[in-house]
């Protein structure tokens, strides 16, 4: 399974926060906002991960993550010119995902707890996998309508009266497929490529799974100037009552055994002395010794 970031748009509704650096370059609380999508994908079990973003924000974001090597991972980079829509990110990676399967995560999408979330990348075989998560305002996203059964039975792009309060968020798993499908679409009225479309023919092919998230799951999506404080305020409100990080793609790097605990530990040595470095060192690196012995 291959993953990628999608991490263009416009961000106007940051303005003018997103004048001198992309939103996913922002930071949520202590880390930038792109740290916690690499985290979801890492926990996942990815490893070769593709990068996309606009021409101006992509140096940006090699200067951030560089080739990944240093997490045990393999990060490319590939620009999308205009933002053409969420689904364009399988035709601008086709040459990426190869003959793989893929998943795609939005950059300004965080997401947050329930074991049963990593299952489902382990378990992953064909068609497509997405999620269903309840939501004040499911207008602003594609929504997803279930029988009594719990099926699936429709899902509409931003419908204006939704059939229900079912969101789906920013992350979809899919068989090689996708390229394929991707390719026969045509853009929407709004002229994008759009991901529910996507959705809406694996559907029709009886290939589609959405799993329902439930209680206890944060997805938080930070694309405005009052989600993005809620996203920071959520990851402080956990990180300070529990004692963990929220998004740190080097914990969960050595967790997944992309990275030994000696390239944990060198990792840690060449950061600046901060609270980021000291959880690795005094958390991290230290349970994992205790254990060790
Ligand atoms: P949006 O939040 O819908 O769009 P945006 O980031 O351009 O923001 P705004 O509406 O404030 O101008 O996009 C959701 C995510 O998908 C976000 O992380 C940006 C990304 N995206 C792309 O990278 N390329 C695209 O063509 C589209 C439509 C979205």
């Amino acid at each position: 399974m291959k993953g990628i970031i999608l991490a263009g748009g416009a961000g106007s509704r940051l303005y003018p926060l997103t004048l001198v650096a992309s939103k996913q370059l922002q930071p949520v609380y202590d880390k930038p906002m792109v740290y916690y999508p690499l985290t979801t994908l890492i926990e996942g079990g990815i490893r070769e991960i593709c990068l996309i973003s606009t021409p101006q924000d992509l140096p940006r974001f090699q200067q951030l993550l560089g080739d990944g090597a240093a997490w045990g991972l393999r990060i490319e980079y590939r620009e999308q010119a205009r933002p053409e829509g969420i689904a364009q990110a399988f035709l601008i990676a086709a040459s990426f995902i190869g003959p793989d399967a893929v998943t795609l995560i939005l950059g300004d999408n965080v997401f947050y707890g329930g074991e049963s979330f990593q299952k489902t990348f382990g378990e992953f075989n064909t068609g497509a996998t997405i999620f269903g998560y309840h939501v004040k305002d499911p207008e602003r996203y594609g929504v997803v309508e279930f029988d009594a059964s719990g099926q699936a039975i429709s899902i509409q792009e931003k419908p204006k009266e939704p059939k229900s309060n079912y969101a789906v968020p920013g992350l979809y798993l899919f068989d090689n497929h996708v390229v394929e499908i991707t390719r026969n679409l045509k853009p929407s009225a709004r002229g994008e490529l759009e991901i529910t479309d996507v959705n809406v023919e694996y559907m029709r092919r009886g290939l589609l799974r959405v799993r329902r998230l439930g209680r206890g799951f944060a997805w938080l999506d930070a694309g405005t100037s009052s989600s993005l404080h809620e996203a920071s305020a959520y990851v402080q409100t956990i990180e300070k009552r529990q004692g963990i990080k929220i998004g740190c793609p080097e914990e969960a790097a050595f967790r997944r055994n992309f990275l030994s605990l000696a390239q944990l530990e060198s990792l840690a040595e060449k950061m600046p002395r901060c609270e980021y470095r000291e959880y690795l060192v005094n958390e991290v690196i230290a349970e994992a010794k205790r254990l060790a012995n």
